[in-house]
């Protein structure tokens, strides 16, 4: 389509300029319908690189940087959620005030001005500040965490990967230890990873964790698939039959660096029929902070060092596996496959990259798994090369979020 018709091209811009200057109910009506508000969404993000001129680029890039400062700033300050909550729009010394960090009102008013251009708030008057989609988006408490954990853990590591890079001669790095992240925090010898770094921050680990149970929540996940849950619980039935104890002394489910434990309970929720046990994983300092219900157990170890559940139904990996490269991934795998029955299920909930035309979501979240612990989001041939190293064979691998290419890839222990 060519748009030399200035005419038609005058309307288009015409409805969208009306859109925008009644943002409040155009949102509403736009996000109602989810299909046309992604579309939209897609439409306008691709279209403005393609109308910036070399100066408009560069003002909007350059500062980037800046953007996710500000709001960890908003969040220390309570800013997102004062505004939400608030019945009327506040003025910058009532929001110092509430803050209850007694900032400079003059300090302050030039970051509310910011955050407002950026649409973080809406300034409604001089000096008057009001709630905004965008900064209601970052009101609750894991997209706060979300904003803390980047700032505080991953920043430095990623204004850092160029000059890892550069003195890395631009060789793909496995290394666990030498990374960007370390090599920008200047960390010590006990603390060489980011894992071993959380260790002695709590308030690090603490939003780290919180971040990591809540960033997925509202999107669409593998427990919705009924053919996986289906798999499991034959897997289930096959590795406790003629066992002693059978059933009941078996285990279903085990999630490895699991975190806090969210979804176990989301398995438990899901089928809280089948018998046996759950059980979490994660490093003793991790699972020590877990509140489990009754039926999951936790055991705290190290998942590069063995796999001490035998003959579960099924093994779960969600987003851990992507945080080590090759070299460390297949002896983690290593030890799960050797602790499988025949029937047992391996099961990695991942994003699984196209060999083309990878959505932004995919990319960022590669490099920055580079950049924290020289690791890496994989494509469908990568994982299946992987698997089929450590001797695995891949079943399916089921989609569940087209967008992201969220899968969850079912494989068993290849027969030797
Ligand atoms: C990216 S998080 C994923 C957490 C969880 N699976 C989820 O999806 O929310 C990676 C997890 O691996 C755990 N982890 C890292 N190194 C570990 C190790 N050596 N042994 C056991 N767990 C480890 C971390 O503590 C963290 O909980």
């Amino acid at each position: 389509m060519t748009y030399s018709r200035t005419a038609s091209l005058d309307a288009t811009v015409s409805f969208l300029e009306k859109l925008a200057a009644n943002l409040l109910a155009a949102g509403t009506d736009l996000r109602a319908n989810d299909q046309l508000r992604k579309r939209l969404l897609l439409a306008i993000q691709k279209l403005i690189p393609e109308l910036e001129t070399p100066a408009e680029a560069c003002q909007r890039f350059l500062y980037n940087t800046l953007e996710l400062p500000a709001a960890r700033i908003a969040v220390d300050l309570n800013i997102f959620n004062l505004l939400k909550e608030s019945p009327t729009p506040l003025s910058t010394e009532e929001l110092a005030k509430l803050s209850g960090k007694n900032p400079d009102t003059r300090l302050l008013s030039r970051i509310l001005r910011y955050l407002a251009s950026l649409s973080f708030i809406r300034e409604v008057d001089t000096g008057v500040w009001a709630a905004s989609h965008l900064g209601n988006n970052l009101s609750g408490e894991g997209q706060s965490a979300g904003v803390a954990n980047m700032v505080d853990n991953c920043a430095i590591a990623m204004v850092t990967l160029p000059d890892f890079l550069r003195c890395h001669g631009y060789k793909a790095p496995e290394d666990k230890s030498d990374t960007a992240f370390a090599q920008g925090n200047r960390v010590t010898p006990e603390e060489p990873t980011f894992f071993d770094w959380l260790k002695t921050r709590p308030e690090n680990a603490r939003n780290f964790n919180v971040f990591m149970t809540s960033h997925r929540t509202g999107t669409k996940t593998w427990l919705d698939r009924q053919e996986v849950i289906k798999e499991i619980t034959d897997a289930f039935k096959k590795v406790t039959a003629g066992k002693e104890g059978g059933e009941e002394k078996g285990v279903s489910f085990v999630d490895i660096g699991g975190g806090i434990g969210h979804q176990c309970k989301a398995f438990k929720k899901r089928v809280p029929d089948l018998k046996g046990k759950i059980v979490l994983e994660d490093l003793e300092e991790v699972v020590a902070n877990a509140e489990l219900e009754e039926g999951i157990e936790k055991i705290g170890l190290d998942f590069l060092k063995g796999q001490p559940v035998k003959g579960a139904a099924s093994y779960y990996f969600r987003s851990v596996l992507r945080n080590w490269s090759d070299q460390y991934a297949r002896p983690i795998l290593g030890y799960v496959r050797d602790a499988m029955d025949k029937d047992s299920l391996l099961l990695i909930d991942e994003l699984v990259l196209p060999d083309r035309g990878a959505h932004r979501y995919e990319t960022q979240l590669d490099l920055a798994m580079l950049a924290m612990l020289n690791a890496e989001a994989r494509t469908e041939a990568h994982w299946k090369q992987l698997l089929a190293e450590v001797g695995f064979e891949v079943k399916d691998i089921v989609f569940y979020e087209e967008e992201a290419r969220e899968a969850i890839i079912i494989a068993k222990k290849a027969a030797s």
